[in-house]
Parts: structure tokens; sequence; C-alpha cells
């Protein structure tokens, strides 16, 4: 069966190029919006965004997570030029932020293809995001911890096909 969101739903790939300019405020409110609107465990709402459009930042970022132990290839660049980053972050102690951050960033993903925007999940900086030198220049609410980021931007890439999916993964019972 297919509709318009089974659509986007199949149809979205993580890109790792973009061109360099900016999201339009109102758009980048629909995709917060529609984050905002993803799951939460008891509807608690206890997750955080932070937009980041500074390079400045980002590269800082990149340099701490190296700092402390991340590891990226000669050349790569974690973020890939994207014009806007979004973090999310949860509650330290917050049972189910891992979860709850997931949700929401995959939300995210599926407005964003809808809107014509590329996304890309990204984790590799995490040890750089968790760094409290970090947290303190993103303006975290207190406690709080990112567990995840998506850069988003303007496709500059076609996306390859998506590999064929596996055939092994299902099991109905009875
Ligand atoms: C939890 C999570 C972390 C990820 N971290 C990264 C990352 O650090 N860098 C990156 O380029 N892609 C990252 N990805 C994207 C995956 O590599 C990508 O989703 C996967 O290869 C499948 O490709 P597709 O998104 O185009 O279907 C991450 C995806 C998930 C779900």
């Amino acid at each position: 069966m297919m509709n318009e969101t089974i659509q986007t739903l199949l149809t979205r790939r993580s890109i790792r190029s973009f061109r360099p300019e900016a999201i339009p405020q109102s758009t980048m409110e629909s995709l917060i919006q529609a984050a905002k609107f993803a799951p939460t465990a008891m509807g608690l709402q206890d997750r955080h965004f932070t937009i980041v459009n500074d390079a400045k930042i980002l590269d800082h970022i990149v340099e701490v997570a190296v700092k402390n132990g991340a590891t990226f290839l000669k050349g790569h660049t974690p973020f890939y030029h994207a014009p806007s980053v979004v973090v999310v972050s949860a509650p330290e102690n917050s049972r189910y932020g891992r979860e709850n951050v997931a949700c929401a960033i995959e939300n995210l993903m599926l407005a964003a293809k809808a809107l014509g925007l590329g996304t890309c999940y990204i984790c590799s900086v995490l040890p750089g995001l968790q760094d409290e030198v970090i947290r303190k220049e993103l303006k975290l609410p207190e406690n709080y911890i990112p567990y995840g980021c998506v850069s988003v931007g303007y496709p500059a890439e076609e996306a390859p096909e998506p590999k064929p999916r596996r055939t092994d993964d299902v099991t109905i019972l009875p």
C-alpha cells in the first residue's frame, strides 16, 4: 500500500553534502514542531532542541570530541558543512532520554524530507557534545545532556539508492 507519508518514509536517505544557504526560520520552526510531536515516555516532553547555525560552535564540538577520544578519518567533516545542526538533549537521569531523543530526531528527519530538505543523524560527535564545556556553550537546561544531533540543509547531492532491506528480520507469531 502506498501513500504520501509512506513514500516519504521509504525515500528518506541520509544526506552528507549540503548547499550553503540557510534554512528559512519558518521552515526550521516546522521541523521543530514535527519533532515536538514525536512520542515521549509518559508524555513528559522532557527533551530540548538546540538549533546551531554557527559553524564556529560546530568546529568547537568536533575539536572537543577529538580531545575526548573521537576519531575521524583525515578530511572527514562530521557535520558535513550543513548550515544548521539541531542538537537534541534530555535530562541526564531520564530513564528513556535516549529513546525520546531518537523519536524526535526521526520525526524531524521525515518532516525535512517532506519539505525538500536533507538530514543526517549524527552521533559520532557525542564525545564532544556531552562534554561539560560544550553543554555550557549550548546553554542547555540544567542537567540536560545531548543524546544525538541532526545536520539539516538543502541537499547538494542525490542520495544513493537505499540498500536492499534484510529479509530475515521479521518473526510472525503464531
Ligand atoms: C543513532 C544513529 C547514529 C548515526 N550517526 C551517524 C554519524 O555519526 N555520522 C553519519 O554520517 N551518519 C550517522 N548515522 C546515519 C546512518 O549511517 C544511516 O542512517 C545509515 O547508514 C542508513 O542510511 P540512510 O539513512 O540513508 O537510510 C546515524 C544513524 C543513527 C540512527
